[in-house]
């Protein structure tokens, strides 16, 4: 009887046995990074006989050689674990003196080389992947795998991390409810984003709030602060206010801060604020984030051994489908003004902060 493993290289396609592979992770970390890396890891190690490196500290481990062989026994019992076993940075090699030649991407590729790897698992945001799109174009076989809590990667319905912040902001919101009535207050949470309210729309339908402000609907601070004193002068005893990070504000001041003083001196109602920082990025994955990461990173591998370079996994209704990196390198994908979760929560007399309502 033949073992196992026979079997296996009987079956494996012959040209991806023992070829080598490279998988790194670059920007803020998000829950289900690891979750991904197994995802990568165990279908090239046990489907096709490849060969694993696990780069640190993002493309700053190209430029440096900072790599080692993950082994099974590596990739084990981190589907739920936060963070990256990897290590991240926000380096960016291409990212050049404009006095001198940008050497770092030719370094990456010679040390790309030097590794003989065949092929690089890139998981990132959006910066990460127009760094990835360059790379590619400079002659590495690339892979991006879209990840971060934000949901802004151009080209994919989702990235993993968001779901799971959305839980840990909604769980956060769900809590100033009950502080909130006791004092009769006005509560403002900030939530992250960068750029786009993704994170704080759906956080903010989720936990009930009343007002939701997002850098992509342009508010009126006025209409904001007369929209929470007819609350309060119903039978609305206090109100809840989510604020992306990201909202038009005076420089040096948290949009929290911000919106906050802005409402305490036109209303002359009491208010608080909570900025829930990095406590969104943390912890252990849900079981979505933990799906979606998987299925990333089996596909990113099918598409190794298929020879499809230069392209991002992404999520499309119910398919994983690879998209060209030169079509999401470079764009942010923001909330559309007319979101039908926006145009729904309109009609439940939700406030955006605008005059529509
Ligand atoms: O992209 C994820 C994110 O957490 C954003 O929501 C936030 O603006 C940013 O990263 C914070 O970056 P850093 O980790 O560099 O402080």
């Amino acid at each position: 009887m033949r073992a196992l493993t026979d079997i296996k290289t009987l079956i494996m396609p012959k040209n991806t046995k023992g070829m080598k592979i490279g998988i790194l992770t670059a920007g803020g970390d998000c829950p289900g990074i690891n979750a991904a890396i197994r995802g990568v890891g165990k279908t090239a190690i046990s489907e096709y006989g490849m060969t694993v490196y696990g780069i640190s500290s993002g493309f700053r481990g190209l430029v440096d050689n900072l790599y080692s062989e993950l082994d099974e026994g590596q990739l084990s019992g981190i589907l739920t674990l936060g963070g990256t076993i990897l290590g991240t940075s926000r380096d960016k090699p291409f990212k050049s003196d404009p006095t001198i030649e940008n050497k770092v991407p030719k370094l990456i590729k010679k040390n790309y080389d030097d590794l003989g790897l065949d092929a690089l698992v890139v998981i990132g945001g959006n910066g990460t992947m127009k760094t990835a799109h360059r790379l590619s174009k400079e002659g590495l076989n690339i892979i991006g795998i879209p990840k971060t809590i934000d949901n802004d990667v151009w080209g994919t319905d989702v990235t993993f991390g968001f779901d799971s912040a959305v839980w840990i902001a909604t769980e956060a919101i769900d809590r100033l409810h009950s502080t909130a009535n006791s004092h009769k207050r006005i509560m403002v949470i900030e939530l992250m984003g960068h750029r786009a309210g993704w994170l704080t729309l759906y956080s903010g339908v989720a936990g009930g709030g009343d007002v939701i402000l997002l850098p992509e609907i342009e508010f009126d601070m006025e209409f904001v602060g007369r929209y929470l004193e007819k609350r309060a002068k119903s039978l609305k005893p206090y109100s809840i206010v989510a604020v992306a990070e990201g909202i038009k504000k005076p420089k040096g001041v948290s949009a929290a801060t911000y919106v906050s003083q802005a409402i305490r001196e036109m209303t002359k109602l009491e208010t608080r604020e909570t900025i829930l920082g990095y406590i969104q990025r943390g912890g252990t994955p849900t079981p979505m984030d933990r799906i979606l990461a998987t299925q990333y990173g089996a596909k990113a591998v099918e598409l190794i051994a298929d020879g499809q370079f230069g392209v991002m996994v992404s999520k499309s209704g119910e398919r994983i489908i690879p998209v060209p990196l030169e079509e999401v390198g470079g764009k942010v994908k923001l909330v559309p003004s007319d979101h039908s979760l926006i145009r729904k929560s309109r009609k439940m007399g939700i406030s955006f902060g605008d005059r529509k309502m």
